[in-house]
């Protein structure tokens, strides 16, 4: 018998009871052990719930007893996870969470700890939720030189892009539609403002570059401008718009961001629509690969989770990502070299066809939308500067 811990009875947390619960056979078949939830740690106690007999408030039960070798940090938020992860792996216990946030900010420092203390860090569910992403980048990927890894990282606001394309919303509307549905936090900046994508390509980045890229160092930029109009001229082009989290390996220095990009409707990135996530890792020599699927939930994130219990069962200790160090030396996003769709008044029609001639461009209703050569950020900002032209919208592409 194996016995476990959950820290947080949230969605999270009560989805991986319920998997070790009503998958009992699968579980013990796959993890070569019956698994015993001991305790359930929370705040909250839960009268009416099957595991309301687990439900403990006082972390340092878990901490000193020595029947529990594995714990299951679901809480969400920096501190106190910080704080019990440390001191969990510090005390010779393995430690597994869906929490992004904690392993963007504290990742490097798990792993060297699991490694020096021999014990496990793992966090498949912190990024893409249920799909098995980071275990076959580590396990299966690691034998090729990664260019980049990308994705569609973020469900709510994928669900909002999709509603704004397919259903002619504006973003606020599909924002509230959105939160209606329970996809989206009441307070749902870290979705829309790309805080949560950043954190994920963070992790992504540092598990094929090696390197933590702090996330205030990675420029993110949300959907929270994308007007209907872009939408239109995005759709005449013969592309969609997605928030994309990239992170390019480089030479020496990494470069990672998160912003909304045009993607042809011709390539699989663009087809990933609704809550749904989609990564993508450009490697030489095996080309491109993506892993696709549901990207949130309390059943497929708790897939996840109870997937790294099993391999920690299955494979026991050193059984986690390769150890990666914190960088904030990287390339300014600035430098990234690609076309932009530009939108701009109708009344600067001349000024803009010589600025940009030979670009591709639509005329749309009051606007005028222009996609341009490939260029870095920082000249397509001087050519704008340099011609005194100010764009309604400006948005990198994908081809
Ligand atoms: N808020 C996140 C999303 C949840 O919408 O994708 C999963 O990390």
């Amino acid at each position: 018998m194996t016995n476990v811990a959950i820290l947080g009875f949230g969605v999270v947390g009560s989805g991986v009871a319920k998997l070790i619960t009503d998958n009992k056979n699968e579980v013990s078949k796959l993890g070569g052990d019956d698994i015993n939830i001991k305790y359930i740690l929370d705040l909250r106690d839960f009268p009416s719930s099957p595991f309301a007999d687990k439900v403990i408030h006082d972390f340092d039960t878990i901490l000193n007893d020595p029947e529990i070798d594995t714990v299951m940090e679901v809480m969400g938020g920096s501190h106190p996870a910080y704080e019990y992860t440390m001191a969990l792996l510090k005390a010779g216990k393995n430690v597994i969470t869906s929490n992004k946030e904690v392993v963007a900010n504290f990742g490097d420092e798990f792993l060297l700890t699991a490694k020096e203390r021999g014990v496990s860090y793992r966090f498949e569910a912190a990024v893409g939720g249920g799909i098995p992403v980071l275990s076959p980048i580590i396990n299966c990927i690691g034998q090729n030189k990664v260019l980049e890894v990308r994705g569609i990282l973020n469900g709510t606001t994928n669900y909002i892009l999709t509603e704004m394309f397919t259903k002619g919303k504006s973003f606020a509307s599909a924002l509230s539609d959105a939160q209606e549905k329970g996809y989206a936090e009441r307070n749902p900046d870290a979705d829309v403002l790309g805080t949560d994508a950043c954190r994920k390509i963070a992790i992504l980045t540092a598990l094929v570059s090696g390197k933590l890229i702090p996330t205030d160092s990675i420029h993110t930029e949300g959907i929270v401008n994308i007007r209907e109009s872009d939408v239109a001229a995005a759709e005449a082009f013969g592309c969609t718009i997605k928030l994309v989290g990239r992170g390019i390996v480089g030479e020496d220095k990494p470069l990672a961001l998160v912003s909304p990009f045009l993607i042809p409707k011709d390539m699989p990135l663009s087809q990933v629509a609704g809550v749904y996530n989609a990564v993508e890792v450009i490697a030489e020599p095996l080309g491109n690969v993506m892993f696709y699927g549901q990207g949130a939930g309390a059943g497929a994130t708790a897939s996840a989770v109870v997937g790294d219990l099993m391999q920690v069962m299955c494979s026991g200790t050193h059984c986690h990502a390769p150890v990666f160090t914190k960088f904030a030396d990287v390339i300014d996003s600035a430098a990234l070299t690609s076309c932009f769709y530009l939108a701009f008044d109708k009344n600067d029609r001349e000024k803009v066809s010589a600025v940009f001639e030979g670009a591709k461009t639509v005329e749309n209703g009051t606007e005028i939308a222009v996609l341009t050569a490939a260029m870095s950020g920082k000249e397509i900002s001087e050519k704008l500067s340099a011609n005194s032209l100010s764009p309604l919208s400006r948005i990198r592409c994908i081809f």
